[in-house]
């Protein structure tokens, strides 16, 4: 059965994914269905028709010609663009909320929480991790938002994500707020899907080649550089900071291509798995619903990633504004279209 969605039936308080998946059995997949070509959980691949020297160039060129957004700062009360981390978005929403405020170039390159502070996330980054690993985060932070800091974290605690001690010091420490705003999601940051038109980023000189590639829907992608780790204490603290989770690969189907990464410098870290080095030129992918960090080893380094991500199972069409299921829902796992290049044209899976 073939499902559609019209975005404009999508409430303002849901953003479209989720109200997608709320109305269809993706959910049960999510749960339920393995791919059946590996059972690693990072991937490497290489397209051998893409010329690296060329895509550093254009990514470098790129950097010259739109600028570089650093990402911001979602965790503090206030606003500000990171230093060492951001780039370039490869795709815009032009219903964004905040576009009076953002460029289009910049919409995927973080927005701020601003509805609370959250301080108590940069104050106990063990605590938040144990929130990502139990995959109680996107939760917590809805309870946050519509019931209080201190709903939030009794749930966390409820679902023995925190200890006794930890629920305690947070009641005691942490005032319970909550967001007094109208609870309006649509078209804001985290509605991955509708991050769907293409910027001139995507299409500068030689990314278009990449670009041509893809058979599926782009959503929220971009072209992210890490630069700039002036030194040990700097990179550590990075390092430690950068513990995450992202959508389910049903929903977000991320790869990324290295463009620059000094040997031994860079890589990506998946909990419960292992620690794997960038290298240039290699495409990776994995879940990014489990909670992941980029991690830095070396300092004073630059590290370039093209980091796609599409819609798996749903394509947009632009003209209707509306998403409609393919022939992939359902029937194979987003790492086995991977692999079988359903996702990027000539795509050869290595490990
Ligand atoms: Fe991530």
């Amino acid at each position: 059965m073939k499902h559609k969605f019209y975005v404009k039936d999508c409430p303002e308080d849901d953003v479209v994914h989720t109200w997608i998946r709320k109305q269809t059995d993706l959910q049960y997949y999510m749960d339920n269905m393995k791919p059946v070509n590996t059972d690693k959980k990072f991937l490497s691949f290489t397209q051998p028709n893409i010329d690296l020297l060329k895509v550093q160039q254009s990514c470098e060129s790129a950097f010259e010609k739109f600028g570089f957004f650093g990402f911001l700062n979602i965790y503090g009360s206030e606003m500000f663009r990171d230093e060492t981390y951001g780039g370039l978005s490869l795709v815009y929403n032009p219903n964004y909320k905040f576009q009076k405020n953002i460029e289009p170039n910049a919409q995927t390159l973080g927005y701020p929480r601003n509805n609370m502070d959250l301080d108590f996330v940069i104050e106990n980054l063990d605590i938040w991790k144990s929130i990502m690993v139990a995959e109680l985060d996107k939760h917590f932070w809805r309870r946050c938002t519509k019931y209080g800091k201190h709903n939030a974290f009794k749930y966390a605690h409820e679902h023995k994500a925190i200890t006794d001690e930890q629920l305690k010091m947070l009641l005691e420490k942490y005032k319970d707020e909550k967001n007094i705003k109208e609870f309006i999601i649509k078209n804001t940051y985290q509605d991955s899907w509708s991050f769907n038109h293409l910027t001139d980023v995507i299409n500068h000189e030689y990314l278009s080649e990449i670009t041509k590639l893809f058979k599926r829907s782009f959503i929220r992608s971009r072209l992210a550089k890490l630069q700039q780790l002036d030194n040990d204490e700097v990179r550590k603290n990075v390092n430690d900071y950068m513990w995450h989770r992202d959508d389910s690969i049903f929903v977000e189907a991320r790869i990324n291509l290295s463009v620059t990464s000094p040997e031994n410098a860079f890589g990506m870290e998946l909990e419960g798995d292992d620690r794997y080095y960038l290298q240039p030129g290699k495409w990776y992918s994995w879940d990014t619903g489990i909670t992941h960090r980029p991690f830095a080893d070396k300092t004073k380094l630059t590290r370039t990633n093209l980091v796609y991500a599409v819609s798996p199972w749903f394509d947009y069409i632009k003209e209707e504004d509306a998403w409609v299921s393919n022939e992939f829902f359902g029937k194979k796992h987003p790492i086995d279209m991977f692999i079988e290049g359903d996702i990027v044209e000539g795509l050869e899976f290595i490990s």
